[in-house]
């Protein structure tokens, strides 16, 4: 099992985005055991974008010795499982986020990819989910301020001697006002291993409740997807047929 962190300094950049659809990937097209937790516990979004909100049994109540983690595991219809975090704010009562390494630990045997959706920033809670990774990817947007906080992260990883992936470069637009992805490498010393466009069809998604790679399997930003999380997952690229169709195979590779 490898438990691989979305990680930023900045908030809002994409993290619950990419999460949420590399998660969605690895489980659907290369049948890899998935996990996503969310573990944004005071700013939680994953159940919402999933439409899980209302499950009773939360990543909260697993933290707090409530419930399992079987019985806070939801199955998603890409093959991935699901560990949501609770919306109110007193589900934060008898937590303690450093805990959550020897919880995940208890999912080895199910998983071969535990992927934690992480706050912004470098407070308590990233900090508890940051240890708890084996390796990290930092999403930034091509600004100064989110490629700034990503030098700040990767400074603390650095300390705690993680493992960083590299960056993904999301809400791309790929204008003269981006920082380009030369300059992304340049500045902050690590590879960009992804490069998601700005596009109206995550806001689709997001009302859809359901992650664009399973709402438009064929789509050129799901593309860029799926290639993202075959490379974190060292795994071949998808091949597409003429036209740019997913071939089926591709599930059985
Ligand atoms: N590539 C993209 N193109 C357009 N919109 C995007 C893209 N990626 C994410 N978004 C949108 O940006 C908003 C913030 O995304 P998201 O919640 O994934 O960020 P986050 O980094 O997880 O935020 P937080 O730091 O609050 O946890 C959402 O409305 C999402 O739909
Ligand atoms: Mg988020």
């Amino acid at each position: 099992m490898k438990v691989i962190g979305v990680v930023s300094g900045k908030g809002g950049v994409g993290k619950t985005t990419i999460a949420l659809n590399i998660a969605a990937a690895l489980s659907k097209y290369y049948n890899k055991r998935t996990t996503l937790i969310d573990c944004n516990l005071t700013t939680s979004h994953l159940s919402l974008y999933l439409n899980i909100y209302h499950k009773p049994n939360t990543f909260n109540h697993v933290l707090r010795e409530q419930s399992s983690l079987d019985e806070a595991t939801h199955s998603h219809e890409s093959g991935m499982k699901v560990i949501p975090a609770a919306l109110g704010i007193n589900e934060l009562d008898g937590i303690d986020i450093l805990h959550i390494k020897e919880k995940i630990q208890q999912l080895a045997d199910q998983n071969d990819y535990i992927i934690l959706d992480s706050a912004p920033g470098l407070g308590r809670e990233s900090m508890g989910t940051l240890k708890a990774c084996d390796e990290v990817v930092f999403v930034t947007n091509p600004n100064i301020m989110s490629i700034t906080d990503v030098m700040r992260c990767n400074e603390v990883c650095k300390d705690l001697g993680i493992k960083t992936l590299g960056v993904i470069l999301n809400k791309v637009y790929k204008d003269k006002y981006d920082v380009g992805k030369n300059d992304v490498e340049n500045i902050t010393n690590l590879p960009v291993i992804g490069s998601i466009p700005y596009h109206h069809d995550f806001r689709k998604s997001l009302a859809q409740r359901t992650p664009l790679v399973t709402m438009k399997p064929n789509d050129r930003v799901t593309r860029e997807l799926i290639k993202l999380s075959a490379k974190l997952a060292q795994e071949p690229l998808p091949s597409y047929s003429f036209g740019g169709k997913l071939k089926n195979t591709l599930k059985f590779w």
